[in-house]
């Protein structure tokens, strides 16, 4: 359906570079929502970039050249190289920055155990991705990126061919269009306080719609100036309040859930009783 301000609202956001590559979908949903509020046109697209700054702008410091990390990727020797490679790309995403420091232990420690896991969502994925190397998964692991940025994704998509990975990116809002994939195992890494953020209930709404028997949620557990203080015990109230919420309350009793504290990071790995 044709909306003439909406249109005009997406093409006057994607002339910035900044925002070129981002989920028409997303900015849709959020320009809907702006227009609706603001005095003006104008004042209703600063509202639609500074919102889009918020849920994904904000992680990055610079534009990354992407063929040229590829370039990298691929003229590497051996394992170990990629492997350096890969850490080397993670410092361009605050989020996936934050969690070098406890990479070697991150999945180790929260997926020990688990049965085999033949396929993954990583739900607003930014470059985690680039740590599967470092996640306990099967040989014939299915793997789906979902995120905004088009141009991130499409490196993605080389790099899992690189380095034989089954997998597929999705450039898609996820509110929107929530990941219609069932899955072993679901990736919620450090998304759900920006999510809840920009909309309120977002959180709740993008949990019920997952559809994985595992789920390993995480929080953000330092600033970047540093460890937060009240941040964990902030998070975690988060958490359970979330948890709590879940309609089909009854059936939530059988969850089972894991809480493990990393210097950087607070995760809840939860699992349910049936399978999808
Ligand atoms: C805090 S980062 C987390 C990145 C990654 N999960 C990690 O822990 O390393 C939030 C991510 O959510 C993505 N994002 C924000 N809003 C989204 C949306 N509506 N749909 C899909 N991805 C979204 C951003 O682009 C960003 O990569």
């Amino acid at each position: 359906m044709m909306n003439e301000p909406l249109d005009e609202l997406v093409t006057a956001v994607t002339k910035s570079p900044k925002y070129r590559a981002i989920a028409p979908d997303l900015i849709r949903r959020i320009g809907v929502a702006e227009l609706a509020k603001r005095r003006s046109f104008k004042e209703a697209v600063k509202g639609t970039k500074n919102k889009l700054h918020q849920v994904g702008g904000a992680y990055w410091d610079t534009a990354v050249d992407y063929p040229k990390a590829l370039t990298r990727l691929q003229n590497a020797e051996d394992e170990e190289t990629r492997r350096q490679i890969c850490r080397d790309l993670m410092r361009l995403h605050t989020s996936t920055r934050e969690r070098l420091p406890i990479l070697d232990e991150f999945y180790a420690t929260t997926l020990a155990g688990l049965p085999p896991i033949h396929s993954v969502v990583d739900v607003a994925c930014g470059l985690n991705p680039l740590a599967i190397p470092w996640m306990p998964l099967a040989a014939d692991v299915v793997y789906h990126c979902y995120d905004i940025y088009g141009d991130m994704l499409v490196f993605l998509q080389e790099y899992l061919g690189l380095v034989g990975i089954n997998g597929r990116t999705h450039h898609q809002d996820i509110l929107s269009q929530p990941p219609a994939k069932p899955a072993d195992l679901a990736l919620i890494l450090k998304t759900l306080p920006c999510l809840e953020q920009a909309e309120t209930g977002a959180a709740a709404r993008l949990l019920g719609s997952i559809q994985a028997r595992h789920l390993l949620i995480s929080y953000p557990a330092q600033s970047l100036g540093g460890r937060g203080k009240g941040m964990v015990e902030n998070y975690e109230a988060q958490f359970w309040e979330l948890v709590n919420g879940q309609s089909e309350a009854a059936s939530r009793r059988d969850w089972h859930i894991t809480r493990f504290e990393f210097a950087t990071e607070l995760a809840f790995l939860v699992t349910l009783p049936t399978a999808y």
